[in-house]
């Protein structure tokens, strides 16, 4: 209940105000967001490549309401990724996009998204890198997923994600596991209706359960996206079981989330990566990070209260 209420209000304008206002708000962002610059994120990057780990960045911002504002988030990843090419990072800093942030909301925002997404994989490569499509809300599954298959005719390195509350993430899974293809497996953030996801949570770790093993017995890349300790044990034993060498998959996780966590998994010599969002835009981020965990949102009510 409670994290449908959290989820609701990430959509509410209202409580978008007295949340941004309130005077605590800026310590809980600051534990799960790098800063509102390319800067704030890239001294993050650095200091967790230093530290042995790989990162994802994300510049926050999401539905889109207007071509110009889709345009700046593109150029501004073009800039983040010129960046990220003069610090040589190569691999080991990508970034993560969400294509409603790129336009696909707008009329034609399909092609809009596209074409943005396209720039964006332009600059990757002359970086050296990457790009992943975060997915965003079940309705834009299938549009996010026409425009990952374009974009992989030219960059079949783009990665993907599938959200196991989804009730089709198996069959995404299977259709995506490919030879070099890079999949994210997530459990899914948002609020989804019951006819296309799982609700439960038994149920949705039970399908990331059965997406993995799709993965990990598949010929493509996955990038385990997770902080559950039993889903992060049962990853290191299909990849044992399925003799799927270190460099063969990654673990994901997010920026301030189980910090000890991805440098244990690094000592013990798998990859970690690590997702670094940045930006004005941190509402709807902020919300679905307080949504996953109860106890974060002590510092929530906390934070409200102050402004009364
Ligand atoms: P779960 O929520 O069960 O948490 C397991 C444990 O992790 C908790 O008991 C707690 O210890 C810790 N934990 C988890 N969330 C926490 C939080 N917010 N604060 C403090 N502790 C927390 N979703 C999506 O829909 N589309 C996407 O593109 C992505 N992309 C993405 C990238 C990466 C790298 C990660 C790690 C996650 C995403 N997600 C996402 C979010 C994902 O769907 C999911 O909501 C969160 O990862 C939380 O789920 P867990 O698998 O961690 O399990």
């Amino acid at each position: 209940m409670l994290r449908q209420a959290l989820l609701a209000a990430s959509r509410s304008g209202g409580v978008r105000r007295i949340v941004e206002t309130a005077p605590y708000t800026r310590s809980v962002v600051r534990r799960f967001v790098a800063g509102e610059t390319a800067a704030d994120a890239l001294a993050i990057a650095d200091g967790l490549i230093s530290d042995g780990l790989m990162v994802t960045i994300d510049h926050l911002g999401e539905d889109t309401v207007e071509a110009v504002q889709a345009k700046t988030i593109t150029a501004e990843y073009e800039r983040l990724l010129e960046r990220i090419a003069k610090a040589g990072y190569g691999s080991r800093a990508e970034v993560s996009v969400k294509l409603t942030a790129l336009g696909q909301l707008l009329p034609d925002g399909e092609r809009t998204a596209l074409e943005n997404a396209r720039r964006i994989c332009a600059a990757a490569r002359n970086a050296r890198t990457t790009v992943t499509l975060d997915m965003e809300e079940h309705t834009t599954v299938d549009s996010t997923l026409r425009v990952l298959k374009e974009l992989r005719q030219d960059f079949p390195d783009t990665g993907a994600v599938i959200q196991a509350y989804l009730r089709r993430a198996e069959e995404y899974c299977a259709d995506l596991a490919d030879e070099g293809s890079r999949v994210r497996l997530c459990k899914g953030a948002y609020n989804a209706p019951d006819s296309v996801a799982f609700t439960g949570r038994d149920a949705v770790d039970k399908s990331y359960v059965r997406c993995m093993r799709v993965l990990m017995a598949g010929r493509g890349y996955p990038m385990m996206a997770t902080h559950d300790p039993r889903l992060i044990e049962i990853a290191g034993a299909l990849a044992v079981l399925g003799d799927r060498r270190h460099d063969s998959f990654e673990y994901q996780m997010l920026y301030g989330i189980r910090p000890n966590e991805q440098r244990r998994l690094t000592e013990l010599g798998g990859q970690v990566r690590v997702y670094v969002p940045y930006g004005a835009e941190w509402y709807g981020y902020l919300m679905r990070r307080l949504a996953e965990r109860p106890a974060n949102v002590g510092f929530f009510l906390r934070s409200l209260a102050s402004k009364a």
